[in-house]
């Protein structure tokens, strides 16, 4: 099994991959469920979907589980997705922790209940030196907020105009020293970004697929490493075959 560490990386293999996990309310609504319902099955198929990015040797596993944008769901709705959180880290931590998944959290855990943000802090600590799967947990995550912080983060360090560079940008983003995402995959067949890795986002090779997110397992996994090998990337430049 490849680690983290790893290389000689495969091309055709994205060493990140990163998901807008879409859908899981209309999955409900189909099923004549509560939306609620959906976000936990959600969480179900969540880890069938880690454990074949260990199968399949990724690296890096972004996943997308709240929005800032979020909070503008019905409260209890908003309420339902804070428990999901908690009983995901009851649950899961300790076989995640076997498995050797690093957990990190992206986006701001501020507003969070102080007991959650002392669960998220824990299971960051316990796993930090796992290497088999680095898992990047977007929660109360917006793109554009991401980027105002770093901003503030920047002059607050007094960083000078002319010092400002890509890498610099990069190295204040909550995702620092984490690779861009290779591929970005969106289930439920939305066609937008919302506030996902904008800045991250500036070479992923998208796969959009009409599957909603509880349903979304391991072979339609699969199919989106295949479309991805198939891709050339070319970065702005000419096809080698030109
Ligand atoms: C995605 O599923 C999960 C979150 C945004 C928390 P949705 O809840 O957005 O599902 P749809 O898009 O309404 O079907
Ligand atoms: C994006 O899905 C956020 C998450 C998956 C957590 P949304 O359902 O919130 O996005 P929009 O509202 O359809 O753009
Ligand atoms: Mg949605």
């Amino acid at each position: 099994m490849p680690s983290i560490s790893d290389n000689s990386p495969d091309p055709k293999v994205p060493r990140h991959i990163a998901i807008i996990m879409d859908g899981n309310g209309r999955w409900a609504i189909r099923r004549g469920l509560p939306r609620l319902a959906g976000h936990r099955a959600g969480t179900e198929n969540l880890r069938r979907i880690i454990e074949a990015c260990v199968e399949f040797g990724i690296h890096y596993l972004t996943i997308y589980a709240f929005s800032t944008e979020n909070w503008g769901r019905p409260p209890e709705e908003v309420s339902g997705l804070m428990r999901i959180l908690e009983d995901v880290i009851d649950r899961e931590l300790n076989e995640l922790h076997k498995e050797g998944v690093q957990l990190r959290h992206i986006g701001r855990l501020e507003r969070l209940a102080p007991h959650l943000q002392e669960k998220v802090l824990h299971a960051i600590e316990l796993t930090k030196h796992n290497d088999r799967l680095v898992l990047n947990v977007a929660f109360n995550y917006g793109g554009r907020d991401e980027i105002v912080l770093a901003i503030q983060r920047m002059i607050r360090d007094g960083v000078a105009a002319e010092d400002v560079t890509d890498e610099l940008v990069s190295r204040y983003l909550f995702t620092a020293g984490v690779p861009d995402p290779d591929l970005i995959i969106r289930t439920s067949g939305e066609l937008r970004i919302s506030n996902f890795l904008i800045w991250q986002a500036a070479y992923s090779e998208w796969y959009i697929t009409p599957t909603y997110w509880p349903d979304f397992g391991k072979d339609e996994l699969k199919k989106a490493l295949d479309a991805y090998a198939q891709r050339e990337r070319r970065y702005g430049k000419v096809s080698i075959e030109d």
